[in-house]
């Protein structure tokens, strides 16, 4: 096992540093996304079917899918799948996501799409029981994925996204911006260390809350359920614009915010969010531009990101320090973030 890890003390921080390259060996898939978009036409909605970090992939392609295209996108748990499926119709794209391919509610879902809709898998393990179900199949090209909490796994499935989307809307540019995305993930990946550090210090936090808007919405989510799937810290992401509605009144000096802010139309607003918790005498951890001076100066802790990375493609580049956070904190507290309490790699029953 030692040598699998190849030097690393665990899979998951080994799957994270594979994450550049796992989103380079996806990009080479482009020709095959191409031909199943040729296939795809008169869609006139799309739905996407998912469990867990695949779920939260599938937020990701709504924003987009809507857009890019226009098409009104739907994101449903495979689990509540079924009482959607009467709004199937044959014009409908029921895009489902699994890394494993054999989770079961997602399969239980594409038998109960097919014959209705058109159905596409978006798959890392080959030969897998969703490539056999569902009509189409684009494979992420990950590379085999150890850990419990999907790292590596997560960026290659968002990588198909961005270009069936591109390849469904003709916007080749989207593409070239994809290709520089490893090089910056990479070096996004040199702040181990200064995360490692914030690490440290929250580690001890009972509650974090992690907030974004737009494309950010879903890296919040996602952030929040890396770190309680390996550090046991209850964490909640929330759309920023949600505060208000609730989790304002949990936020007190012992409840750190992550801010995920990347620059675009959702930064002020977001921004204006920060204060909010600050105000309340929250720690704030931001994640920004590194150009963003403003924000900086308002947080406690700063994950400065590579500026030319704005909110569009930012799901991809956002969430890495965030699986660190929750790398580092599972470690900082004692527990083997490969293999948390109760959790299983691929979920076989419904
Ligand atoms: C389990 C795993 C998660 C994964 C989810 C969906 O809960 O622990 O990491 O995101 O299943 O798995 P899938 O293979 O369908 O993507």
């Amino acid at each position: 096992e030692m040598a699998e890890k190849s030097g690393y003390d665990h899979f998951t921080i080994k799957e994270i540093h594979e994450g550049p390259n796992a989103i380079r060996e996806t990009l080479r898939e482009l020709n095959e996304v191409k031909k199943v978009a040729k296939k795809l036409k008169n869609i006139k909605r799309i739905c996407f079917v998912a469990c867990g970090t695949s779920y939260h992939a599938s937020l990701v392609g709504k924003y987009v899918f809507e857009k890019l295209l226009g098409i009104p996108t739907d994101v449903i748990l495979a689990s509540e799948f079924k009482y959607s499926v009467k709004t199937l119709d044959k014009n409908t794209l029921v895009i489902f996501i699994t890394q494993s391919g054999e989770t079961a509610d997602t399969i239980s879902a594409i038998r109960m799409a097919k014959n209705k809709s058109k159905t596409l898998a978006i798959v890392n393990v080959v030969g897998s029981t969703a490539t056999r179900e569902a009509e189409y199949v684009i494979y992420t090209r990950a590379g085999p994925e150890i850990g419990v909490a999907a790292t590596k796994t997560y960026l290659t499935q968002l990588t198909c996204i961005y270009m069936l989307a591109a390849s469904l809307s003709g916007k080749d540019e989207i593409i070239d911006s994809l290709k520089k995305i490893p090089e910056i993930v990479k070096n996004t990946i040199k702040l181990e260390n200064k995360i490692k550090k914030i690490s440290e210090k929250y580690k001890d936090a009972h509650d974090v809350f992690f907030i974004g808007r737009g494309f950010s919405y879903p890296t919040a989510l996602e952030g929040a359920l890396k770190l309680k799937e390996i550090s046991y810290i209850h964490a909640e992401g929330y759309a920023a614009g949600e505060l208000k509605h609730g989790p304002l009144a949990l936020i007190e000096e012992n409840v750190p915010v992550v801010s995920i802010a990347p620059p675009g139309e959702s930064y002020d607003k977001t921004l204006g969010n920060i204060e909010e918790v600050k105000a309340r005498g929250s720690k704030v951890i931001a994640l920004g531009s590194k150009n963003n001076k403003d924000l900086k100066e308002i947080s406690d802790e700063f994950i400065p990101i590579d500026p030319s990375v704005d909110e569009f493609l930012s799901p991809l580049v956002y969430i890495v320090p965030l699986q660190l956070f929750a790398y580092y904190t599972s470690v900082g507290r004692g527990i083997d973030p490969d293999k948390p309490r109760n959790l299983a790699k691929s979920v076989t029953v419904e």
